[in-house]
């Protein structure tokens, strides 16, 4: 059993291998909680809950006088706003008078083996021997709304994710302003740092680590999209944590859309972390009998630092969370037309870069914006998803028969959940547009958002999607959304009912995800949004794979592929060797160096093969001959950041260790030249300190020696030159 419960003391205590949660039932029905951190053994830790006059704070009605007693100073599992606790509010109820309030006192709670599904929800899963679940029904005594708090613990992975279920059991309706996923209150002060990743298109992902002070370190989106300028991911750790030392706890929000993530200090120095949909716009109506369901939190806690938590998550996601045949099966190795041709395609031109691109060993060819509708360049067509017959005489059908005979796969690309202003879904549907009366919109990239939630829009998506991925037997879609959401109204709503636009959307977005997966099993949905603008624990539950940014700039990727590594799985990252220069910084990086860059991900090619001369073309094919070789290592091993590649000078490191330690593979990226530079030696990681390893050059080491005393990399000359070094077992 890794929940128990103790009806005596009335504790819930959730074991993982090495983390404890602890949660009590007061005598008022208050749920507290007691401790999260490293395994604590059969004790009861309510002990550390100090119950204090704290003057001047709200004392319930069952007080009886005991101004110890307050929400506003005891841990909660999750907080609520209107009954005392002046902290961020995890729920924001509007009874049915308009007055705000929740008081949640503990009715019952069901513990199970295996995980249940979180209703049109992306959520992590596990077989009944991995995950055990516990749901804690918390019931508001006036309103009689049932909030189920809901945990799953799944021991082997140090993960406990969370979320909950807001039901009204009565028969009045009531309505959400806020409705987060989880709160979590460290009531033991403690020098603590919070760290998240900030960005931009095509510079997503900045790691940003600030100590945790008193007030609110908030980060969110609005933007209808979990967006490259926020992720929904933070780590908490110690004050002096770093890759290989410290406490630290993740908290990955399984969800695609607009989201708010915050540590909070408070007057007595307790700390309370909150996740969940971004509460400033979002409104629920929840009629008699109906529920709300938050998405998840994915906790993962680890005493060691940085490096054994994104493997725990890496390994965790992999397993529990990206559904289908991709998440342990290698994707495809494929050439992307877009930086090749942009729109300036027609089938030949396909045909001749498949033609080389097979020769090289590419195993599919992914054709991307521009293949329907009037699309010419990006003012027109989203949303007529028909094909273009005068670029691609024949169809679809007929280039995808090509393909096959080559011997290749097919994958496309589409903007679903987009209209263009100048296009005939537009003329025949304008009512499928978010728009609000009166106001003439706001457009992005020339374009304006569907409004997913409606029904009938999911329909023809549908439909359309489905009869091309049968018709022209695609393996894979690269499924774009490339603006952030305005005009957030839906005429299908009241007037009240506007807040929940944002959140039906995602919803929507799902609901067709899981449709046409459902149909389509095989099918490798490829997330993009203006590159890396939607890479989140939801989108991954889908897709597997996600465009990691619209930068292919193997220098700059470093960067950005080291601040995803945090909290995302290398196998996961979009990444392609495109040409040099490159097209979004004019920068010129050698061809290696590219290509090691983008093997620590998914690796395939963004360029035009057909220009490549045959010297360039026999260098690609060994490319990817070694990528073969590799790509379990790479993709399924630990990774060990051994620089810090956004703070680095000269050079950047990062090395994979295959899963039984037996092969390792250390890249190193020379970012300034030094001349008669000091010896470089790189401690690695990830070894087993008893094994031998030799290189390449028969070169022995320990592999003790390796991480203490380091690898002595040869000196380093020219313009980003990369070296990758490669250890076998002996
Ligand atoms: C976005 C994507 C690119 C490409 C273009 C096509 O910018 O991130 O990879 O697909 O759209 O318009």
């Amino acid at each position: 059993m890794f929940i128990n419960y103790e009806d005596e003391d009335r504790t819930f205590t959730l074991q993982t291998k090495a983390s404890t949660y602890q949660m009590y039932v007061d005598p008022h029905g208050y749920l507290l909680h007691c401790y999260y951190g490293a395994k604590i053994e059969e004790q009861n830790l309510s002990y550390l809950i100090q119950q204090q006059d704290r003057g001047f704070a709200g004392n319930p009605p069952d007080a009886a006088g005991d101004r110890s007693l307050s929400p506003d100073t005891l841990p909660q599992e999750y907080s609520t706003f209107g009954v005392g606790d002046f902290r961020e509010s995890c729920l924001d109820l509007h009874n049915f008078h308009g007055g705000i309030a929740a008081d949640l006192r503990y009715v019952s709670h069901r513990i199970y083996k295996g995980k249940q599904k979180l209703q049109g929800l992306p959520a992590t899963f596990g077989a009944d021997s991995e995950v055990e679940s516990l749901e804690i029904d918390m019931k508001d005594g006036v309103s009689e709304v049932v909030v189920s708090l809901q945990y799953s613990v799944f021991p082997d992975d140090d993960v406990i994710t969370r979320s909950a279920r807001i039901v009204n059991t009565v028969r009045k309706t009531v309505e959400l302003s806020r409705a987060l996923s989880m709160c979590l209150d460290y009531q033991i002060p403690a020098k603590r740092d919070v760290i998240t990743f900030y960005g931009r298109h095509m510079g997503e992902r900045n790691l940003e680590r600030t100590p945790v002070r008193h007030g609110k370190i908030r980060v969110d989106s609005s933007r209808g999209a979990s967006s490259p300028h926020q992720n929904p991911f933070l780590i908490l750790c110690d004050h002096n944590a770093d890759e290989i030392q410290g406490e630290c706890f993740a908290f990955s929000l399984v969800y695609s859309g607009s989201f708010m993530a915050q540590v909070e200090l408070d007057q007595i120095d307790q700390l309370r972390v909150v996740m969940g949909i971004e509460p400033d716009r979002f409104s629920w109506e929840l009629t008699p009998g109906a529920c709300f369901q938050t998405p998840e939190v994915i906790c993962c806690y680890h005493s060691g630092g940085f490096d054994e938590l994104s493997n725990q998550l890496h390994r965790f996601q992999r397993k529990h969370l990206m559904r289908g045949p991709y998440a342990s099966r290698p994707c495809p190795i494929l050439v992307n037309n877009w930086e090749a041709t942009y729109f300036d395609f027609n089938t030949d031109k396909l045909l001749d870069l498949a033609q080389v691109a097979k020769e090289v060993g590419v195993e599919m060819l992914v054709l991307d914006d521009g293949w329907f509708g009037n699309r010419n360049d990006d003012t027109t067509s989203l949303g007529d998803w028909w094909v273009n017959t005068e670029k691609l005489p024949g169809g679809l059908t007929f280039l995808s028969e090509k393909l096959h005979e080559y011997g290749l796969k097919f994958g496309l690309w589409f903007e679903p959940e987009m209209v263009s202003p100048v296009s005939e879904l537009m003329q025949i549907h304008p009512e499928w547009c978010l728009q609000i009366p009166e106001r003439p919109g706001v457009t992005s990239r020339a374009q304006c958002v569907l409004n997913m939630g409606l029904s009938e829009v999911q329909n023809y998506l549908y439909d359309k999607m489905s009869e091309i991925i049968r018709g022209a037997n695609l393996s894979y879609v690269k499924w774009d959304m490339n603006r952030s959401i305005t005009d957030a109204y839906s005429w299908e709503l009241p007037i009240h009912r506007q807040g929940e636009v944002w959140h039906r959307y995602i919803l929507g977005v799902y609901a067709l995800m899981d449709r046409i997966l459902t149909e389509f099993p095989d099918l490798l949905i490829e997330s993009c949004a203006s590159g890396g603008g939607r890479y989140d624990a939801g989108m991954l539950y889908y897709s597997p794979q996600v465009w990691c940014s619209d930068n292919t700039d193997a220098i700059d990727r470093l960067k950005i592929q080291y601040g995803n590594s945090f909290g995302f799985p290398i196998k996961s990252v979009g990444s392609h060797v495109s040409v040099s220069p490159n097209h979004q910084t004019g920068r010129t990086v050698p061809f290696e160096t590219r290509a090691v860059v983008a093997m620590s991900g998914s690796f395939g090619y963004e360029m035009d093969l057909t220009k490549l001369n045959q010297k360039e073309r026999q260098i690609v094919r060994e490319q990817i001959l070694r990528f073969k070789d590799q790509r379990d290592v790479l993709q399924t091993g630990t990774y060990h950041r051994l620089t810090n590649a956004q703070t680095d000078r000269w050079f950047t490191a990062w090395m994979s260790v295959s899963q039984d330690r037996s092969r390792a593979i250390v890249n190193i990226v020379l970012l300034a030249p030094i001349p008669n530079a000091p010896i470089l030696a790189i401690k690695l990681r990830g070894l087993n300190p008893d094994a031998s390893y030799r290189d390449r050059s028969g070169n022995q080491y320990t592999g003790r020696a390796l991480m203490k005393a380091g690898l002595v990399v040869p000196p380093l000359y020219g313009d980003y030159t990369a070296v990758q070094v490669e250890l076998w077992q002996v």
